[in-house]
């Protein structure tokens, strides 16, 4: 039996095994400015991997997930025909995706940011006046987005998401993930980094609520040096700071093709990520699955 590809992101490939599990496979595929680099970046596939999984770890009591295993030793025999995957690929149960984004924001950033400046809200929520960019939110808030198949997401008020998915499953969708938010901060914040916000993507396997997707990698969240964090400024994100610096400073109009990265760049680059998994996740990529010893 050969795997099917059911998906090729910008990031990650996603191949069907049989018909209850998928192979999730992280590439080291970089973007910026929603443009992808045409150099890899050396184990950003492995980063996100094992964040996901770390994260799932630490999630497990709230929620059960999609992931079965990320242990070559536990892959079907098919997945050798993807190459060499060890520490880049999970295996997970495949889940019928709520057709809503969950995103969390503890801070004023991006999207959250611009909607504010102009209305003085937050996907159709009132805030309090005055607050500046990248201020921390009186409380963590769900603002969830339409998934687009082409094209930029949709911002959505929670009553559009409860017209997407029921009453019922909004409802616990936000709770979930709030909840999943509030245990990321407090223990990123331990480590000096914040977690300004995160999307998650949840789907149902065997009738509940589970976590799929990756979870609270730098590709999915903003995570800001914490020393860095200045309301009224745009901190630097961890982990793509070098390369959108450098980017700038280049003089390339951000539509494709990007410019070639110098070796010091991606290797900047990839020490970032290696980085910010270690001090997050308090663990060595080392000891992770596919090390080159
Ligand atoms: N357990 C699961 N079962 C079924 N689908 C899943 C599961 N986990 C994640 N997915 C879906 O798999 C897809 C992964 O796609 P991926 O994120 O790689 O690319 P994309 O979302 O198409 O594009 P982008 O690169 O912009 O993220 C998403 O549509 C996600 O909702
Ligand atoms: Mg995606």
């Amino acid at each position: 039996m050969s795997l099917t590809l059911v998906n090729s992101g910008k990031v990650r490939e996603l191949y069907a095994v049989g018909d209850d599990r998928l192979l999730m496979v992280a590439s080291d595929r970089m973007s910026a400015f929603d443009v992808i680099m045409a150099e890899p970046i050396p184990d950003k596939g492995r980063v996100l991997t094992a964040m996901t999984v770390h994260w799932l770890d630490v999630l497990s009591d709230l929620a059960p997930s999609h992931l079965i295993t990320a242990d070559p030793a536990g892959m079907p025999a098919e997945a050798a025909e993807v190459g060499d995957i060890a520490g880049r690929a999970m295996l997970v149960r495949k889940a019928d995706m709520l057709p809503i984004e969950c995103i969390v924001r503890g801070y004023l950033a991006g999207s959250g940011w611009k909607e504010y400046q102009k209305s003085g809200t937050l996907h159709g929520m009132a805030l309090p006046t005055g607050l500046q960019q990248a201020d921390r939110l009186p409380e963590p808030m769900f603002t969830p987005s339409t998934k687009a198949t082409e094209g930029h997401d949709e911002n959505i008020s929670y009553d559009q998401a409860v017209d997407l998915v029921g009453k019922e499953l909004a409802s616990a969708a936000r709770d979930l993930c709030v909840e999943a938010y509030r245990r990321a901060h407090a223990a990123a914040e331990e480590q000096g980094i914040i977690v300004a916000d995160t999307k998650f993507e949840l789907g149902i396997i065997d009738g509940r609520l589970a976590i799929c997707d990756e979870v609270l990698t730098p590709d999915s969240s903003r995570f800001w040096p914490a020393d860095q964090w200045q309301p009224g400024t745009n901190p630097p994100s961890y982990d793509k700071q070098p390369l959108r610096d450098w980017l700038e400073n280049s003089g390339w109009d951000k539509t494709p093709p990007p410019p070639s990265l110098p070796p010091e760049i991606v290797t900047e680059t990839s020490e970032r990520y290696i980085a910010g998994y270690e001090r997050i996740c308090g663990k060595r990529l080392a000891d992770w699955y596919g090390a080159k010893g």
